[in-house]
């Protein structure tokens, strides 16, 4: 089997980052390359696409979590992540939307999707975050709530993927057909530069009075 070409801490270093790992993300770490149903799913996410560096803008729609949690192969762990699309089949991302979550402990925290609809939200954002959570999706007019809660998952591409069956709720969308998309939407997804950091955008609410 290919092994990941990474330096190997030594076990204790080891021990500790999955004694960190495991009290950040309240589950057992696995070694990266020890797993292979893990390995398995990084393998078949694919190479990267040429076009887009590895930063935020890269694998759009993909679970991102299955890479960037602690498992890696991503050094860079995330609380949650995900993509917002405009419509049901198309990639066109939503710039700007606002991704709300409501956690157990009734804790409300926004996050605002760059221009390709990426989002993710890194641990120290949300040190107490309790599952189960309630999401809902915002560009003003459109609004898309989920009824059922979040359990566990971090990755929101790990149920919502591409076809929408019976299995799967499809991708994250706002509108139910492509011809309902905006065309402001359709541009702002068009222009957007990903070679240009994302501005830091916060959520309405999160702005200063
Ligand atoms: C197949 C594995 C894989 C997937 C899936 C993946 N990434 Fe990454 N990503 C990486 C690796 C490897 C890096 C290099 C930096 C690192 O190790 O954290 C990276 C880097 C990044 C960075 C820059 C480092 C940082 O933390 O600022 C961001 C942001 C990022 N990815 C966001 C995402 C988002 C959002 C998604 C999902 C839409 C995603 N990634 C999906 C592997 C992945
Ligand atoms: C554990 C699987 C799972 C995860 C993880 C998940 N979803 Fe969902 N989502 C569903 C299912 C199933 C539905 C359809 C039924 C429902 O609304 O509960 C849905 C529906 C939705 C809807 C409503 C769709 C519509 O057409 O009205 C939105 C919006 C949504 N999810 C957003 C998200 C976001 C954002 C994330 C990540 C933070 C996420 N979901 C993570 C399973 C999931």
């Amino acid at each position: 089997m290919k092994q990941h070409n990474r330096p190997q801490a030594s076990p204790f270093v080891a021990s500790l980052l999955g004694l960190a790992a495991t009290i950040a993300f309240g589950s057992f770490a696995v070694s990266c390359g020890l797993d292979p149903v893990h390995d398995g799913a990084v393998k078949a996410l694919g190479d990267e696409d040429p076009a887009v560096p590895q930063g935020p803008y890269h694998r759009a729609g993909q679970p991102c979590n299955v890479c960037h949690d602690v498992q890696g192969p991503a050094e860079n762990k995330f609380a949650l992540s995900g993509t917002i699309f405009w419509g049901p089949n198309l990639q066109i991302g939503v710039d700007q939307a606002y991704v709300r979550i409501v956690d157990a402990n009734g804790a409300k925290k926004c996050f605002v999707t760059n221009c390709v609809g990426n989002f993710f939200v890194r641990p120290e954002q949300v040190p107490k975050l309790t599952f189960p959570i309630l999401v809902s999706v915002e560009k003003a007019p459109n609004y898309r709530a989920m009824a059922g809660r979040i359990g566990r998952e971090r990755a929101c591409g790990n149920c919502h993927k591409q076809p929408r069956f019976f299995d799967s709720p499809g991708q994250i969308r706002l509108v139910n057909s492509e011809s309902e998309v905006p065309a402001e939407g359709k541009a702002a997804f068009k222009q957007c530069n990903v070679s240009v950091d994302p501005p830091n955008l916060v959520c309405p609410e999160d702005q200063d009075q």
